[in-house]
């Protein structure tokens, strides 16, 4: 017998980045009128795979689960399987061909009619693909539901898309252009949580540093986002990602100066040490002027963690440019960096380029790369011995038991004993008394 419609339920698995996180949230909302949530995979009616396609890796990702699910539907034959997200958007149509399993391919500015598109498909057995963007689009006001999700911490989105055009990356297509989210609904969206007990927010965006200057007649930019959001009552902790270096002034780093609850972590994607190769990879600043911007940030706020991205073996890279990655590292000394090996994008301008490297040569220089990172990064956080840092609690640890966790503002993550049960959301003086390579431990003072 069919299942009523409020007796289906759904399933998201999401992948990539924070930005997939919140409309893998959105969407949840959007379905929890009329479907039930469901714990796996295999007891779902409605199953969404929000994509990421940043790198070939993560695509593959997605494409393995969505094997699974093939063969999951095979006994289920009335299951609706989609593809959400930024491989939806890249492929669209072709995935449809692609994978006679799949029912609806959905792009990233149309998440929003996910509930519609459901309808349809169920209603008329129709197989949908919607991956139109359109320059008009707008973030609609979006309160989220308080009751799912991290009680004390989320995410807010302030726009989408870049324009960037780094020559390697395929975020432009997926995303599309540049759109700011109207200041007002997003000062109205922190409000609401707030007023529900949240404590800590992440203002997210492809290049949040660009916010406002698609808004015709604007008057506003990030830094004065920044800090109307710190203004907000009851909020304790305010972070950002991400935020290319080419846009990075001396408003926002003053920023970091005055505003107490802004966090002391900055990530900052480098991408490579290597002037020739910023060029290649049109990112539009030198390293001289990227160590000038780390400079300045650790003169405003001295207990600033910075973090980083780089990706090694792009089209061209000599063994100079590498070393040249590998002198950088050693010179800014991050606390913690993301590293990956290059590998070419649909559309991506870097793939027409010469002098591709070898996926062994690749696989050595990120070795190489790694051990150095892990080395700097131990030695940070062997810094932070002795010291008293402000934790916000985030739960009980779940690797180690009968202890508690929670983030440092640097986003150092602390695991710590207390004696009494301890609410996620405070903050609390942790005396850190040991250093692990992704972690530090401590006392309750
Ligand atoms: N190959 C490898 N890494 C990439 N990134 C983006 N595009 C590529 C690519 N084609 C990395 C960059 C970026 C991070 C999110 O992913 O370092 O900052
Ligand atoms: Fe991945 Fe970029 Fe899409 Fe985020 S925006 S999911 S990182 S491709």
């Amino acid at each position: 017998m069919e299942k009523k419609k409020n007796e289906r339920t759904f399933f998201i698995e999401s992948f990539g980045c924070q930005m997939n996180d919140r409309d893998s949230e959105i969407m949840a909302q959007l379905l929890s009128d009329s479907y039930k949530p469901s714990l796996t995979v295999n007891d779902a009616d409605i199953v969404l795979v929000n994509t990421c396609s940043i790198r070939q890796k993560a695509e593959q990702k997605a494409m393995s689960l969505l094997g699974t699910l093939k063969i999951i539907k095979k006994n289920k034959p009335g299951m609706v399987i989609a593809v959400v997200g930024c491989v939806a958007q890249q492929e669209g149509k072709k995935l449809l061909a692609r994978l006679p399993y799949v029912d609806l391919v959905l792009g990233t500015q149309n998440i929003y009619k996910l509930p519609l598109f459901l309808n349809d498909i169920t209603a008329n057995h129709k197989r949908i693909s919607a991956v139109e963007q359109t320059a008009a689009f707008t973030i609609p006001p979006y309160l989220p539901d308080v009751d799912k999700g991290q009680a004390h911490k989320r995410f807010v989105t302030i726009m989408q898309g870049c324009n960037n055009y780094c020559t390697y990356c395929v975020v432009p297509y997926t995303r599309g252009r540049e759109i700011s989210r109207n200041f007002t609904d997003i000062i109205a969206e922190v409000e609401h949580l707030t007023r529900h007990g949240v404590k800590e927010i992440t203002l997210l965006g492809q290049n949040v540093n660009s916010f406002g200057r698609d808004i015709e007649n604007n008057e506003t930019n990030f830094s004065k986002l920044l800090r109307a959001t710190a203004a907000i009552k009851g909020l304790k902790r305010l972070r950002f990602t991400t935020s290319n270096p080419k846009d990075l002034n001396d408003e926002l780093i003053q920023c970091f100066a005055d505003i107490d609850i802004l966090c002391p972590h900055f990530h900052l994607p480098v991408q490579s040490g290597s002037n020739i190769v910023l060029k290649r990879m049109n990112r539009k600043y030198t390293i001289e002027r990227y160590l000038d911007l780390v400079n300045r940030l650790r003169i405003a706020r001295p207990d600033i963690a910075i973090t980083t991205d780089i990706i090694v073996g792009f089209p061209g890279e000599s063994t100079e440019d590498f070393q040249a990655t590998m002198d950088l590292v050693d010179n800014v000394r991050y606390h913690g960096a993301y590293s990956f090996k290059y590998s070419d994008r649909p559309q991506a301008k870097s793939v027409a380029f010469d002098g591709k490297l070898s996926e062994e040569v690749k696989g050595e220089r990120l070795a190489t790369l790694q051990a150095k990172i892990n080395q700097i990064v131990m030695e940070r956080n062997q810094e932070f011995i002795g010291k008293i840092e402000e934790v916000m609690v985030e739960g009980q640890s779940r690797t180690h038991t009968g202890q508690w966790s929670g983030r440092t503002g640097s986003n150092h993550i602390v695991n710590f004993t207390a004696e009494k049960s301890l609410k996620p959301g405070r903050i609390i003086n942790i005396e850190i008394n040991e250093a692990c390579q992704h972690s530090l431990r401590g006392l309750a003072k």
